[in-house]
């Protein structure tokens, strides 16, 4: 585990959980985003389908990413705080998530670090934001989010692009998706703009 920030203050524990669909640049721009707001203790956990995307699709080595954030748990340590509903966060971001993932969740299958702390953020009725990503969307997979939308304070939102804010580069397009993601959380991203009705 690697501590990056050392304050006094009081800190809610944020949990981030990386699985493998797309989108390894949105958890980077989530991570680096909270780097700034010191009030959150973040604990990070990625997935070994993680690790592949994050090699595809970023230029930064798994070991510079497990250093975003202020914990790092290892994906098989189920012991580890994130495990128990005794650990007290103000809940999880799991960005992105995969339809794999998302099933597991649904079905309470906890067999690693990031689905138990999910399962634990469910019971505990603590806020859950999925970041789903999978196009096209079977029967299957729709069936599973419709099931788990209705779980109290579970946030199913699909990291979509966005107009209105014409946005002029991807990592803009990124960073407005992050921060909406995180909004959830009540953090406000710098540059994430709202709609603020046609002018
Ligand atoms: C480059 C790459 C992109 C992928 N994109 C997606 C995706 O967008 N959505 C998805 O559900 N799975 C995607 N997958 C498949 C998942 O990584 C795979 O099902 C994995 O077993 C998920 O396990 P995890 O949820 O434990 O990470 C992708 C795999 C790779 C290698």
């Amino acid at each position: 585990m690697a501590g990056v920030k050392n304050n006094k203050m009081e800190q809610k524990r944020l949990i981030i959980g990386m699985s493998g669909a797309s989108g390894a640049p949105l958890a980077l721009a989530c991570l680096r985003e909270l780097q700034h707001h010191r009030e959150f203790e973040t604990h990070l956990i990625i997935s070994n389908g993680a690790r592949l995307t994050i090699e595809q699709e970023t230029k930064l080595p798994f070991a510079e990413f497990t250093h975003l954030a202020d914990f790092y748990h290892e994906i098989q340590s189920v012991g580890d705080g994130p495990a128990s509903g005794t650990f007290s966060t103000c809940g999880m971001l799991i960005v992105p998530c995969s339809m794999k993932t998302a099933t597991g969740i649904r079905n309470g299958f906890s067999d690693n670090l990031l689905l138990r702390a999910a399962d634990v953020t469910v019971k505990e009725k603590r806020t859950l934001v999925l970041a789903v990503r999978e196009t096209p969307l079977s029967p299957i997979h729709l069936s599973n989010l419709l099931e788990l939308s209705r779980l109290q304070n579970v946030w199913i939102i699909p990291p979509m692009l966005t107009y209105y804010n014409q946005a002029s580069s991807i990592e803009e397009m990124t960073r407005q998706a992050a921060g909406k993601l995180l909004s959830r959380f009540g953090i406000q991203l710098e540059g994430y703009q709202e709609w603020n009705g046609i002018k």
